[in-house]
């Protein structure tokens, strides 16, 4: 079955099952700071996972595109990816283990779905701890459904009882929805590595291809794990794998998926010998995925050396260096992102329309990379006379040769010294480019913590946008928005730098409204509707056809002073945010103005 009709058959099946179809939403998180890319389907979900009402309903499926950068060590294997495609559906306080467990069941083995032999299907579960106890229920659960099949499943043997570090999955930040999970599992036939080996064991005998994560706890910054108000269901099916076990191959990179991105590799860099360097095609394979899908989604995000842009850079700078250990010439890798976008134009239209600055910026960056290569080789060949390369050095590699950590560590490691990855960690984080590094986890708070900070500036958002409206116009319209749990950021069309007398105007109609304690409501209606009611419908057709319309008002007198399109969440009164700021008004891009802005400050 190829990935294309597994697509097909997984929003099927769901539908089918009254779950509401939505679509991926962003690469790049939206008004969260807590991580710096979408890392599941459940992310952008976060909010309705604790509480709040999803317009779409309590049952929802989707396909999200995913970047995960903690498994990039792994990146060449058979099975590891830093983008992929995740399968989801969720229930929110809807269905829980039994019906998740029965669906993923008929899923898998049915003849009308995947229809994989049961014999073939391996499952853990949580073994409990003082957290949280064993979960008995989705053992009885499983053994229900393999009984369907005429097997006895058994524990040890079928099923396996695993500890946190196996069977939790989450919080995405460091706080925030998490709970016990079962994951199930393909055997590939391949022999045990050992006797004791089983699902779990990284060998590649058993492959993960979907886990069922039962969230019923929201993780606090001290550790503790409190039951949230609903039980909810979060899963995840990793396409590429799943679309790679049907086709009966031992790795992601046989499939269609990636076929003809391996084969532009290959014809680009010249490689004509059989024995050609599998691991590293494989690697520039993935990672040009990866540059492509960020490029691509839309947030026009440029290699930089901090957040997003540092990873893309990490990324670009990685493959063009691989690309030249494998013997290729310059300036193939805008060729091999072509055949990527040709790959996935039809699901992810994003990458047709964005392609000529996918491919202007990987031109650049290359240029670049081009330039300072030279320098940096002969500034590291310096610095790796004496055999040591200390974490300060790394760091000047970076910041003055931009070369990304794990580059200088290859190079060191192939004059045989070793660096301290920690080191140039402390280093980097001296620099006040806060610990953004090794893992997507941007705050140590986590998403719970500033879910109450961002709320605020993200209900400051849309006063901003009506004052501004009143003030410059209604040609004023949002082209963009960034929230983290200092400030707000807010991009909008309007062609003029603002006047002082703007600026004062803007903030004294949002502080009357602060002061005047205007509520929040929101109402759930079609799209239409909410068009014909005048709400802003700045985004694209995000949740499907039912959306949420939040509007700010004056309840005595129903004076409305915005209304949105828009998921929330928002405060229920904006007195919440106490006074509204301006801090800088300076250009975006050309025809782009962009305000940051606080709340909640004297
Ligand atoms: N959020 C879960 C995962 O990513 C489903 O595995």
């Amino acid at each position: 079955m190829k990935a294309e009709e597994l697509r097909k058959k997984y929003l099927d099946f769901f539908k089918s099952h009254g779950h509401a179809i939505i679509p991926s939403a962003s690469l790049i998180p939206e008004n969260d700071p807590t991580v710096l890319f979408t890392t599941a389907g459940m992310h952008p979900l976060v909010p309705f996972l604790l509480g709040e009402t999803h317009p779409a309903g309590k049952r929802l499926a989707n396909i999200q595109k995913c970047i995960r950068t903690t498994d990039i060590e792994e990146v060449g294997d058979s099975w590891h990816l830093t983008f992929f495609e995740m399968l989801g559906n969720w229930s929110l306080g809807d269905y829980f283990k039994k019906e998740a467990i029965e669906m993923s069941w008929e899923f898998l083995t049915g003849k009308n779905w995947l229809g994989i032999d049961p014999e073939k299907i391996y499952v853990t579960v949580f073994e409990g701890d003082n957290d949280a106890p064993r979960d008995e229920e989705s053992i009885s659960f499983w053994q229900e459904q393999y009984k369907k099949s005429g097997m006895d499943a058994r524990l040890d043997e079928r099923i396996f009882a695993l500890p946190k570090k196996d069977n939790w999955w989450g919080p995405a930040g460091e706080t925030g929805p998490c709970g016990p999970d079962t994951e199930m599992f393909y055997d590939t036939g391949k022999i045990k590595c050992l006797p004791s080996c089983r699902p779990g064991c990284g060998c590649g005998k058993y492959v993960e291809i979907w886990n069922d994560v039962f969230m019923e706890f929201n993780k606090t910054k001290e550790g503790r794990f409190i039951p949230l108000k609903q039980k909810n269901v979060d899963t995840g099916m990793g396409l590429e794998r799943t679309s790679a076990v049907l086709q009966g191959y031992d790795s992601v990179y046989k499939t269609e998926l990636f076929n003809p991105i391996i084969k532009k590799i290959i014809e680009l860099a010249f490689i004509r010998n059989e024995t050609y360097p599998e691991q590293k095609i494989r690697l520039i394979a993935d990672h040009t995925r990866a540059v492509v899908f960020i490029l691509g989604d839309n947030k026009m995000i440029v290699p930089a050396n901090i957040e997003q842009g540092y990873i893309l850079r990490r990324l670009i700078r990685i493959t063009l260096r691989t690309l030249k250990q494998i013997g290729s010439p310059d300036f193939v890798l805008d060729k091999i992102a072509k055949t990527v976008i040709d790959t996935y134009k039809k699901n992810y239209p994003e990458l047709q329309k964005n392609e000529s600055f996918i491919l202007e910026q990987l031109q650049k960056e290359e240029k670049i990379f081009i330039r300072t290569l030279e320098k940096g080789l002969k500034e590291f060949n310096k610095m790796a006379r004496d055999k040591k390369i200390t974490g300060k050095e790394a760091f000047i590699l970076f910041s003055t040769y931009g070369f990304p950590f794990e580059m200088t560590r290859d190079l060191a490691k192939e004059s045989g010294i070793e660096i301290n990855p920690a080191e140039f960690k402390k280093e980097y984080e001296n620099h006040q480019k806060m610990s953004r590094l090794a893992t997507e986890v941007r705050f140590k708070g986590g998403l719970a913590d500033h879910t109450e900070k961002t709320t605020k500036l993200h209900t400051a958002t849309h006063l901003l946008q009506a004052a501004l409206r009143k003030v410059l116009g209604n040609h004023v319209c949002q082209k963009g928005s960034n929230i983290t749990s200092e400030r707000l950021r807010f991009d909008f069309s309007h062609d003029k730098k603002m006047t002082a007398e703007q600026i004062n105007e803007t903030e004294i109609l949002i502080n009357q409204a602060i002061m005047r304690a205007f509520a929040v409501k929101f109402e759930e209606m079609s799209l239409d509707d909410a068009k014909n009611s005048g709400a802003l419908g700045l985004f694209e057709h995000k949740y499907g056809d039912r959306v949420k319309v939040y509007t700010i008002y004056d309840e005595k007198t129903g004076e409305v002073f915005s209304r949105e399109v828009c998921g929330g969440p928002h405060v229920n009164n904006v007195k919440e945010l106490k006074n509204f700021r301006i801090i800088k008004e300076e250009a975006s891009s050309a025809g782009i103005r962009r305000i940051k802005a606080v709340v909640g400050k004297n």
